[in-house]
């Protein structure tokens, strides 16, 4: 999975979109709905500015106003700490490097006795003995108690290093438009190795519709229905093919993802007996609640449920056309390891009383050697996510060429028409990147779009009509005069 191209470009692309429209989004609310918090921020801003021009002062006399440093972006911190304007976090961090260490009281407590507390002088001079003692004693090295000093790692200190962006109107065009361009690189280079896949679909049941989106887009359909129990269509190779050829069946719309679906082949369905073990009574009745699921003419399904229940049994054979010589069609690597690792035929297997293992069920595609230990059932028990279902039937070990005819013997036995359901046969010689991904690099492109229309938004926002600092853009939304305000602090 690591491994997985696809995997990478999720992890980078879907949060780089998201931030896109995240800061997009929040740049445009302040823009035009802005909030409290932001105004006074702004106007703050202003009046600073205002200050300086008016007044050179030294800024140590500026201080108790602190209007000098509020020029940065403050937190909800700030807001919390009233008391005048507000102040950045770092106002309040005693600059003297020993604050809050309380070894100096204790040290202090221990050599002058409570008493030394009395008056805030003494405490004063009792502080400045301890802190020389202290220092005396760090360098002396002299014994001292543990003290309880405060974690004084990085973490605790919220000393880690830490990045926050202001976003104004410049940084979220050129954020937006970075992205889009990223984006659309990426479509390009997709559509490009894309192309380098041969993809062949025969499309051989009669319904005639798609549920998952872009899908459509470049696709080589042929359509040729099928209608008898076992039919026999041409396909004329259109492009060489390179081995290995994947052959692959696709369902769609098949919901291998609703919820029961997926139960029933889980631990609280048919799993424990995929992995070996006989299920009875009440025990089965618990797994596969549906009696069809369970029961048959012949006795009781081996494994039952639905989704095992369901397993696609149509069965395709390939001829070359010249001497009707059959392609092997490799099943060896179909299903994951790890799932065929797990899954055991249960004691006693294939005897036992009325039981109807899976050799019996579909006797065309699963033998009786092979039981639930079948490529293409272990496979098929994986539940898909998308509500179309692609899944694998082995490959061929030998290429195609261009214009050569090649005889498809489908045999028909899964009902898709009473479930409307399409079914296409799918030939790949895959690319590096796996199919020829259209609807991937369709919906990159739309992102790519996407981004520099949002881009657009924020630079026509910027140029036409931007709201003038510290004010809202709507009166009913002015906010309370500084008088007021200030006063409003001060009596908390
Ligand atoms: C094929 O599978 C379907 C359901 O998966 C089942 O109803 C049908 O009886 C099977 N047919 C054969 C011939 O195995
Ligand atoms: C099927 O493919 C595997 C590798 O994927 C290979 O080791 C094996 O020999 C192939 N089987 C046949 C019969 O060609």
């Amino acid at each position: 999975m690591v491994r997985s191209p696809h995997l990478w470009i999720c992890a980078i692309t879907l949060p780089a979109l998201a931030m896109v429209i995240d800061i997009s989004k929040a740049h445009l609310l302040n823009e035009f709905y802005p909030d409290r918090a932001a105004l006074v921020v702004e106007q703050l801003m202003l009046k600073t500015k205002e200050d300086e021009v008016d007044v050179e002062q030294p800024i140590v006399r500026s201080l108790p106003l602190r209007s000098r440093l509020v020029t940065r972006r403050l937190s909800s911190y700030d807001f919390a700490h009233p008391g005048g304007p507000p102040r950045h976090l770092r106002d309040f961090v005693n600059p003297h490097p020993t604050a809050g260490d309380l070894s100096l009281i204790e040290s202090g407590e221990r050599s002058h006795g409570s008493q030394a507390f009395e008056t805030g002088r003494t405490l004063g001079n009792s502080i400045t003995r301890a802190l020389e003692e202290s220092h005396s004693e760090e360098d002396s090295q002299s014994e001292a108690g543990p003290l309880n000093l405060p974690d004084g790692s990085g973490f605790a200190q919220q000393k880690i290093p830490h990045i926050q962006v202001e976003w104004n109107a410049c940084k979220v065009i050129s954020a937006a438009g970075g992205v889009g361009v990223m984006l659309f690189a990426l479509s390009m280079l997709l559509s490009q190795l894309g192309q380098q896949a041969v993809e062949v679909s025969i499309h051989y049941s009669l319904e005639r519709h798609s549920s998952v989106p872009f899908a459509e887009a470049g696709r080589k359909v042929l359509p040729a229905p099928c209608q008898a129990e076992v039919c026999t269509l041409e396909l004329l190779v259109p492009e060489d093919m390179p081995a290995p050829i994947h052959v692959m069946y696709h369902l769609d719309p098949f919901y291998q993802n609703y919820p029961n679906y997926i139960q029933s082949g889980s631990r609280k369905g048919a799993w424990p007996q995929l992995t070996g073990k006989i299920l009875s009574g009440d025990e089965l009745r618990k797994h596969c609640p549906v009696t069809a699921t369970r029961e048959s003419a012949h006795g009781s399904f081996f494994p039952c449920g639905l989704q095992a229940g369901s397993f696609f049994n149509d069965t395709f054979k390939l001829r070359r056309a010249k001497d009707l010589k059959e392609l092997f069609i490799n099943e060896s690597s179909v299903a994951r390891e790890d799932d065929l690792k797990r899954m055991r035929n249960p004691p006693g297997y294939p005897h036992g009383e009325d039981m109807e293992w899976l050799f019996m069920r579909y006797p065309e595609v699963i033998s009786l050697a092979e039981g639930v230990k079948n490529q293409r059932f272990a496979e098929w028990m994986r539940p898909s996510a998308l509500p179309s279902v692609l899944k694998r039937i082995g490959q061929l070990d030998e290429p195609l060429s261009k214009g050569e005819t090649i005889l498809v013997e489908i045999g028909l036995r899964f009902p898709a028409s009473t479930i409307d359901v399409e079914k296409e046969l799918v030939l790949l010689s895959p690319s590096p990147i796996g199919g020829s991904s259209h609807a991937l690099s369709r919906f990159l492109l739309y992102a790519s779009a996407s981004c520099w229309v949002l881009a657009l938004i924020v630079l026509l926002c910027e140029k036409c009509c931007k709201r003038p600092l510290g004010h809202p853009r709507f009166e009913r939304m002015r906010i309370a005069q500084d008088s007021e305000s200030s006063e409003s602090d001060g009596a908390v």
